[in-house]
């Protein structure tokens, strides 16, 4: 197996006095998608959250690449390659889709700026079409590939996604699912799914890590864990 490219190490965080997550480690290797799965309120949110640097974090470390990033701010995180995309609130509904594309891009140098726009509209065409749409009037799937284009401007790494088919009609969330393995397969990204759908999520992913009650219950290949009848009764939903 390739490298992990981010290592959580024994992670107890919360929010404020109100501890969440108890001494969670996990890897993350080079282009694969780990699959966190899990009841609601596990912790899976917050987790993404804390790698991130939005959480109260008493003790533990996030190692990427080997650097400690555990207490870098996540502006920080995010220059060095580190995407977090939250599950609301991840595109401004105000503006139009060029403009929030823009606002992702507004870092870069002008040229540099267009061509990675140009970019990630290639990828997601029908964002092209909709260019001079606010963001507000998109259907949820629409709004959900926005809000992955202005992530992928950045061109990070590692991307942490927070139930990005939540509320998509069925064929909609397959389709960003499949949006979301081509980001591994064709850019070589590496991806962190936190998915209400265990059973698509395992299905996606390469690994898996099962949250329970703030804590960490499995970690290993996605499809031990569909199968794992017992796990997948009790904390899954999976027959
Ligand atoms: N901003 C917050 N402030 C205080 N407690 C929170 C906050 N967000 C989540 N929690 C609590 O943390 C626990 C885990 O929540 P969360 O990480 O959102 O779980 P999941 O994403 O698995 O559903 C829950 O008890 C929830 O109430
Ligand atoms: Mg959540």
């Amino acid at each position: 197996m390739s490298q992990p490219i981010l290592v959580a190490e024994a992670l107890s965080s919360g929010y404020g006095k109100f501890q969440v997550l108890f001494d969670v480690s996990f890897r993350v290797y080079e282009n694969e998608i780990l699959a966190v799965v899990g009841p609601n309120g596990s912790g899976k949110s917050t987790l993404l959250k804390t790698v991130f640097g939005l959480t109260t974090i008493y003790s533990g470390s996030v190692i990427y690449r080997g650097r400690d990033i555990t207490r870098l701010p996540p502006y920080v995180k995010a220059r060095i390659g580190v995407a977090y995309l939250p599950q609301t609130d991840n595109v401004f509904a105000e503006l139009t889709v060029k403009e929030n594309l823009l606002m992702a891009a507004y870092t870069l140098e002008e040229n540099e700026a267009r061509d990675r726009i140009e970019e990630v509209l290639n990828l997601y065409p029908v964002l092209k079409e909709r260019l001079s749409y606010k963001a507000r009037s998109l259907s949820g799937g629409e709004r959900q590939m926005l809000a992955l284009a202005m992530t992928l401007v950045r061109r990070p790494d590692i991307i942490m996604l927070d139930e990005p088919t939540a509320n998509l009609a069925p064929v909609v969330a397959r389709h960003l699912l499949k949006k979301i393995s081509m980001l591994r397969d064709e850019m070589k990204k590496t991806i962190v799914l936190v998915e209400q759908n265990a059973r698509a999520a395992l299905e996606l992913g390469d690994r898996a890590l099962l949250m329970v009650s703030g804590r960490v219950s499995y970690e290993g290949p996605s499809k031990s864990l569909l199968q794992d009848v017992e796990l997948g009764k009790r904390y899954l939903g999976l027959r």
